[in-house]
């Protein structure tokens, strides 16, 4: 039932045209990593701000900017590596490198949830701006750290396994 599902996904006209043309295939890679490269690059610099990093700067200002650029590179990474997911939509479904990937972007952008929300509840516009982040908080950028990256290295590892 799944993989019928699947299986007609990988025939849709335009996936069929994607996995067969020299240009556009490389494209949606293309912007897949330009996705991937604006979401990494605004996360970290955030982590390490939360992590202790940088105090002498106010941390809304690394908040403020860089979780708009994360989620646009969040949203870009998604549109496009669902299109590359569907042109061979059943050998990735069945892969447990794609698997684990997508179980670790859902715990990421959990995590990334819960510490906007904390954040706003600690009211920390307010905490003194060289003080050091609750432990709660630097747990979760560390997690957020460790997470990203990995999805970073399984996306990589797919293209050879
Ligand atoms: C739901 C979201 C995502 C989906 C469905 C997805 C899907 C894919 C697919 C199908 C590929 C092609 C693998 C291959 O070469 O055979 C890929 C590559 C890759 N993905 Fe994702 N991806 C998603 C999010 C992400 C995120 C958030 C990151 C990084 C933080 C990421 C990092 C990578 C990397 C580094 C590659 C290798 C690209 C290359 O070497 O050309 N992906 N992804």
């Amino acid at each position: 039932m799944i993989e019928q599902a699947l299986v007609s996904v990988e025939d849709l006209a335009f996936v069929a045209a994607l996995r067969n043309s020299t240009y556009m295939y490389p494209l949606v890679n293309a912007g897949h990593i330009f996705g991937v490269s604006m979401l990494v690059g605004g996360i970290v610099p955030l982590d390490l701000r939360l992590l202790g990093l940088w105090r002498h700067y106010p941390v809304m200002m690394f908040v403020d900017v860089l979780r708009v650029t994360s989620a646009m590179g969040l949203g870009l990474a998604v549109v496009c590596g669902a299109l590359l997911f569907a042109t061979a939509a059943v050998d990735y479904a069945g892969s447990l490198l794609f698997q684990g990937k997508i179980a670790l972007v859902v715990l990421g952008v959990s995590n990334a949830l819960i510490l906007g929300r904390v954040l706003k509840r600690l009211g920390i516009r307010s905490l003194p701006m060289k003080s050091r982040m609750p432990p709660f908080l630097r747990a979760g950028a560390a997690l957020s750290l460790v997470v990203w990256i990995s999805v970073l290295i399984l996306g990589r590892l797919l293209g050879y396994f």
